[in-house]
């Protein structure tokens, strides 16, 4: 699988010029050395001083040809709060976390409920290849090159029944394999969900790997959910039971903080989280800031699911 894209392969649009990019240091360090910026107010200022004509405008999330982040940057900067809050913790103390054999077990509201092991899954499913954009509600964000397969087959072989509407999806509970949860900065395991039509929706996968490799224990071995319109943490990681439900369920943010996340979580650049805009991201492996563009980038394929939907009030 060639997906490695060399540097000579980026086009040059996307590349910003050097004076371009020495201006705009020059001109940052500048108004922080007289103390006109404060922490969050760069990607204001970007955007206001291109209005001004001052920059060009940032440009968006979703280029065609984006360029991948680097493998390193993908298993070096995660969050993974069952081994730590900062981002180099999950590479750092997730080596221990026994993956194989690894089962999944799909219940609640279905005709054929089951336990899965990873590798019969692999095997039954043709693996299929996802370069997907991934939108942190931090505001940060990566291209990342997945393998995997769609939820949706795996939902349709459990049969779900017609009062099944929504998906709830479980982590490993194992404070001694994972040291994060000794801590109770999440109500454990993690949990979260999806209403039934955004969980068989053709881009919402269940990935097992990442540029062609098993997928790292830091990103969520050996089987973890990428839905790519809704911000990074609606993606759970090393999940151990799917189980299908008639009501919205609880999930682990929700629970945690239900002013700041919600249900929903689409990444959408005109709803804010409370404490930040959402309207600017930093691809990590960059300079500057990029536009977040609603869904993702991918309204065309997912915003009919919303339609006549409050987006705001459902954020
Ligand atoms: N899943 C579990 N079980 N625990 C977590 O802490 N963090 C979420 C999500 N899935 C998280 C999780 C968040 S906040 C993000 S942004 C993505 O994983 C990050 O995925 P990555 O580290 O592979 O980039």
């Amino acid at each position: 699988m060639m997906i490695i894209r060399n540097k000579e392969d980026i086009p040059s649009s996307e590349i910003t010029e050097e004076k371009v990019y020495l201006d705009r240091r020059a001109f940052f360090k500048k108004a922080a050395s007289l103390g006109l910026i404060v922490p969050g107010m760069a990607a204001k200022l970007v955007q206001a001083s291109g209005i001004f004509g001052l920059f060009p405008p940032l440009k968006p999330a979703a280029m065609p040809h984006d360029p991948l982040t680097s493998f390193h940057d993908i298993t070096h900067y995660n969050n993974f709060y069952e081994f730590g809050t900062n981002k180099s913790d999950p590479s750092k103390y997730s080596g221990a976390l026994s993956t194989n054999p690894w089962q999944v077990k799909i219940d609640g509201l279905v005709r054929r409920p089951g336990v899965y092991s990873v590798n019969d899954l692999i095997h039954k499913y043709p693996q299929q290849d996802r370069v997907y954009r991934l939108r942190c509600v931090e505001a940060w964000s990566m291209v990342i090159p997945w393998s995997g397969f769609p939820l949706g087959s795996l939902l349709k072989q459990a049969d779900p029944l017609g009062h099944a509407h929504f998906v709830e999806f479980w982590t490993l509970y194992d404070p001694k394999q994972m040291p994060g949860q000794r801590v109770p900065v999440l109500d454990w395991p993690y949990r979260e969900g999806l209403r039934l039509d955004e969980a068989m929706h053709p881009l919402t996968i269940l990935a097992t790997g990442l540029y062609g490799k098993p997928l790292p224990n830091q990103d969520g071995a050996p089987i973890r959910l990428v839905v790519p319109w809704k911000y990074g943490f609606k993606s759970i990681k090393s999940i151990v039971r799917i189980r299908l439900v008639e009501h919205m369920p609880q999930t682990s943010w929700q629970m945690a903080a239900p002013d700041e996340y919600g249900f929903y979580s689409n990444v959408n650049p005109k709803v804010n989280h409370p404490r930040w805009s959402q309207a600017t991201e930093r691809r990590i492996g960059e300079w500057g800031l990029r536009r977040t563009l609603l869904f993702n980038g991918y309204a065309n394929q997912v915003g009919s699911l919303y339609s006549g939907m409050n987006l705001r009030k459902n954020f």
